[in-house]
């Protein structure tokens, strides 16, 4: 099994506005809702691929219960600890005319000390049965920045497998508590390592520089491909790969489709390259989605054959 964490869960409301204008009153032509946030994205993609998931997380007021109905809806297992304050609702507005995507979220409940420990406790009792579990996305208020490297720190001694894909301060905190995998995408990479990369070779230095801080493997994700230092047989190897970067209609949630594409295939045991090929194939596929964590899994399969690894000297030490 597979667990994803979303402890910030929101709606996804997305409306299309032709002629969309600041200041002006529009109607939508078409508008639909899904539950979102990164880790469940990241399980409706799992259970898309086929592979055990149960999304985890908070869930809280009228918000949640629409989150948690429509999880139940798609088949996607989910089990959320319920709070007292409402979870959030995050509206993305795309004007068809111009293909400008105009986003606002929420900032989120407030989640007591009480809910944390509830949570903590569900978390633990789940992961006895799961094999991975992946931490996605932004804290709600009222959760101390260190939460993530608090449960990898926990879920270390029963052997389960860790990811992170968050940013700022809880992902800094986290990398530090020696996760399995962290995939943070170039700014969230620069925002960590404290500079911008402007050539492949800072890159390739980042994310060996990122792993130096404590994970086991780091991915950076780009637009086209990755980079990303895995282990190969035990031993700290270099990668990147490369995928032609394809006019997209909707670039959000390509790095959830990515991670879930991974992970996929971390599940089913394939080596690492297999893993990074896959999940580059599956980010490049959304790309063609509108709605996050949607794929065609036929096509994500068939985009492998599209996608170049290379490996490339681990850089000198930092
Ligand atoms: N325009 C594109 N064409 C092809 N592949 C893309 C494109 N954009 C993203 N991808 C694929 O998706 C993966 C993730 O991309 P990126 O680093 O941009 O994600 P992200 O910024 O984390 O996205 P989000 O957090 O919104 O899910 C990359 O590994 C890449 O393979
Ligand atoms: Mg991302």
């Amino acid at each position: 099994m597979i667990i994803t964490v979303t402890l910030n869960a929101a709606i996804d409301k997305s409306l299309s506005v032709p002629n969309f204008r600041l200041g002006r009153r529009h109607r939508t032509v078409e508008q639909r809702t899904m539950a979102g946030g990164k880790g469940v994205n990241i399980a409706r993609t799992l259970k898309t691929l086929g592979q055990p998931v149960i999304a985890t997380g908070f869930a809280g007021g009228a918000t949640g219960t629409h989150i948690v109905e429509q999880l139940t809806e798609e088949s996607i297992l989910n089990d959320f600890v319920r709070i007292r304050d409402e979870s959030r609702t995050n509206t993305s507005v795309l004007d068809p005319t111009t293909g400008e995507q105009t986003e606002i979220n929420e900032r989120g409940p407030s989640v007591s000390e009480r809910e944390v420990e509830l949570f903590r406790d569900k978390l633990l009792y789940l992961a006895r049965g799961a094999a991975i579990v992946v931490f996605a996305g932004s804290l709600p208020r009222g959760i101390e920045s260190d939460i993530y490297a608090v449960l990898i720190r926990e879920l270390e001694r029963t052997g389960v497998t860790t990811v992170i894909d968050t940013d700022g301060e809880p992902l800094r905190q986290a990398v530090r508590a020696e996760p399995d995998v962290v995939s943070p995408n170039v700014i969230e990479a620069e925002e960590l390592v404290g500079h911008e990369f402007s050539s492949e070779e800072e890159r390739s230095l980042a994310v060996r520089e990122i792993a130096a801080l404590g994970p086991r493997e780091a991915i950076m994700t780009l637009p086209d491909g990755c980079f990303a230092q895995v282990l190969v047989d035990g031993h700290p190897c270099m990668r990147r790969v490369s995928v032609e970067v394809r006019e997209s209609i909707a670039k959000r949630g390509s790095g959830d489709a990515f991670l879930a594409g991974y992970i996929a295939a971390r599940y089913e045991g394939r080596a690492p390259d297999q893993c990074l090929r896959f999940g580059v194939a599956c980010g490049a596929e959304s790309t063609a989605r509108l709605g996050a964590g949607l794929i065609d899994p036929r096509e994500a399969r068939r985009l492998m054959g599209d996608v170049e690894l290379s490996e490339i000297d681990l850089p000198a030490k930092v």
